[in-house]
C-alpha cells in the first residue's frame, strides 16, 4: 500500500504540483491537508526555511521591548533572531557575531545599550554597529573597517500589541501582509493594550502536535458544540460568522457574546470607545502563521505559537487588557476575582483544544488516512489558511505572492442559512485594502 505520507517530497514545493491540488480548490470541492505537513519532519524542515523563513512571523509583545536598555532573544523559522530598542526604534539582527560567528545572547537579559560577544569580545552598539574588536589593529589587516561588520539585520515591526520579524526582504511590509486587519480593528487602539501584572496572566502549554491544527483548530467552530459544551453557551455556534477582508488571516466571530447562561468572558470592564459590533463580539483571528487573537471587549487571549517539531508546539500565552485598573500595578480584588474566572474558562476551552489537537496529530501520524473533505459551512477559513500554506511553501520568490481578499457580500451563500444567519452589514463592510489581491 502507498500511504500519503509516501508521495514524492519534490511536489512539496512545486505549485502545480499534485500534493497541493486539493487545496487549490474552492472550498465546495477542497480536502484537507496531507498528512506529511503535519507528521513528516523533512516537511517541517522545509517549512521553517520556505515558511517561517519567509513570512512575518509574531515572536514578542512590543512592551516586552518598549525600553532602550532590553535585549530579547527569539527563534525565527529556525534562526535566532535578536531584537532589541533604542532612540530610534525597533531593530532585529541574526543572533550571530561578524567575528566567527558565536551567539551574542542566549536569553532575554539588559544590556546596558550595547552588545558583546563573548568569544573575543567584539562589541555592538544596540543598534546593531560594531564599535570594537579589540586588540584586532595590533597587526593591521588591509581595508579592515568596523563599519563593514555591523550585525546583520532581519526585518521587525509592530502592529497592536505584537512585535512581528521576517527573514526575507523580499516578502511584502507587515501593512501589507496583514491588509485590512489594522483598519478592522482600528476602534481597539490595541497598542495600548498591556498583560495584566496577575499570577496566571501569562503561561505557555508544550503541546504534542502540528503548529497548523492548533491554527486550524482555532479558525474553525464545527468543533464548538462536542468539543466545548461550556464554550457554546457564551460563543453559540447560531452567532458565528466569518471576519476576513483582504490580508493574510482567517477570521471568525460570535456576535452577540451571550451571558444567558454564562458570563465568563463578560465580567471585565470593556474597553472604551468601541462601535456597537466590537462591544458585542468576541474577535477570534489567526494571523497567518503563528498568532491567534481571540479579543473580546474587555480582554484579549493571545497565543503565539513556536513549533519545535513536527509533532511539538511551545503555544505562548498571554490576556491582555486595555488601559484601565486591570493593567494598574494592583488591580482591586473584585478584579481580580473576576480576572480569575475568566482566566479558568479560557483554561479549560484551550485544554480541551489541546486534547483535541493532540489526538488529531496522533491520528493523523500514526494513522495516516488520506485526507478528507472540508465542511463548506464551516472549514472556508481552513481552506484559506491551506492555500496561504501552500502558496509560502511553493512560491520561488515571496515578492510575487498575492494576499487573498476577504469575504465579500457577494459570496453570502458561503455561509449557509440555518442556523448562522447572514453575517450583520457592518462585517461585510470590507475596509478597501491597497494590498494586492486575489480572489480566491
Ligand atoms: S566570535 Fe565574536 S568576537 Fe570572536
Ligand atoms: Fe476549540
Amino acid at each position: 500500500m502507498t500511504t500519503p505520507l509516501a508521495r514524492p517530497k519534490a511536489e512539496w514545493t512545486q505549485s502545480a504540483s499534485e500534493f497541493w491540488a486539493p487545496n487549490r480548490k474552492p472550498v465546495e470541492a477542497a480536502f484537507a491537508m496531507q498528512p506529511a505537513v503535519y507528521a513528516d519532519e523533512e516537511f517541517f524542515a522545509a517549512e521553517q526555511e520556505r515558511l517561517f523563513g519567509r513570512a512575518w512571523v509574531g515572536v514578542a509583545l512590543a512592551c516586552e521591548v518598549a525600553r532602550p536598555g532590553r535585549l530579547l532573544v527569539r527563534s525565527v523559522g529556525g534562526r535566532s533572531v535578536l531584537l532589541t530598542r533604542t532612540e530610534t526604534g525597533l531593530h532585529g539582527f541574526l543572533n550571530s557575531c561578524r567575528h566567527r560567528g558565536t551567539e551574542l545572547a542566549e536569553a532575554d537579559c539588559d544590556i546596558a545599550n550595547t552588545i558583546r560577544c563573548p568569544y573575543h569580545r567584539w562589541h555592538y552598539s544596540a543598534d546593531g554597529h560594531l564599535v570594537s574588536a579589540p586588540m584586532f589593529d595590533t597587526v593591521p589587516r588591509d581595508g579592515f573597517d568596523l563599519a563593514d561588520y555591523g550585525l546583520i539585520r532581519v526585518r521587525v515591526d509592530t502592529w497592536g500589541p505584537l512585535v512581528f520579524a521576517c527573514l526575507d526582504n523580499d516578502s511584502p511590509p507587515l501593512s501589507a501582509w496583514l491588509g485590512d486587519l489594522g483598519d478592522r480593528m482600528a476602534a481597539y487602539d490595541f497598542e495600548k493594550w498591556r498583560p495584566a501584572q496577575l499570577d496566571g496572566a501569562t503561561c505557555t502549554f508544550d503541546v504534542a502536535t502540528n503548529w497548523k491544527l492548533i491554527v486550524e483548530n482555532f479558525a474553525e467552530y464545527y468543533h464548538l458544540p462536542w468539543v466545548h459544551p461550556e464554550l457554546a453557551k457564551v460563543s453559540r455556534v447560531a452567532d458565528h460568522y466569518r471576519y476576513q477582508g483582504p490580508g493574510m488571516y482567517c477570521g471568525q466571530t460570535t456576535t452577540p457574546v451571550s451571558g444567558d447562561e454564562r458570563d465568563d468572558w463578560l465580567k471585565l470592564p470593556a474597553a472604551t470607545g468601541l462601535h456597537n459590533s466590537d462591544a458585542a463580539s468576541g474577535r477570534f483571528v489567526a494571523l497567518f502563521p503563528n498568532v491567534l487573537l481571540a479579543v473580546l471587549p474587555s480582554h484579549m487571549f493571545l497565543m503565539t505559537l513556536q513549533p519545535l517539531g513536527a509533532g511539538r508546539t511551545l503555544e505562548h500565552c498571554t490576556f491582555l487588557f486595555p488601559p484601565g485598573p486591570m493593567t494598574g500595578p494592583e488591580p482591586p480584588a473584585a478584579l481580580r476575582e473576576s480576572f480569575e474566572i475568566t482566566r479558568r474558562f479560557w483554561i479549560e476551552v484551550n485544554d480541551e483544544d489541546i486534547d483535541i489537537c493532540e489526538r488529531a496529530q496522533r491520528g493523523i501520524s500514526l494513522g495516516g488516512a488520506p485526507p478528507g473533505p472540508l465542511a463548506p459551512r464551516f472549514e472556508e477559513p481552513l481552506n484559506r489558511f491551506h492555500k496561504m500554506t501552500a502558496d509560502l511553501m511553493t512560491l520561488p520568490c515571496v515578492a510575487d505572492l498575492t494576499v487573498p481578499a476577504g469575504d465579500r457580500p457577494g459570496n453570502a451563500d458561503h455561509y449557509g442559512s440555518e442556523p448562522n444567519p447572514l453575517p450583520p452589514a457592518t462585517e461585510l463592510d470590507a475596509t478597501a485594502s491597497s494590498v494586492q489581491t486575489s480572489s480566491s
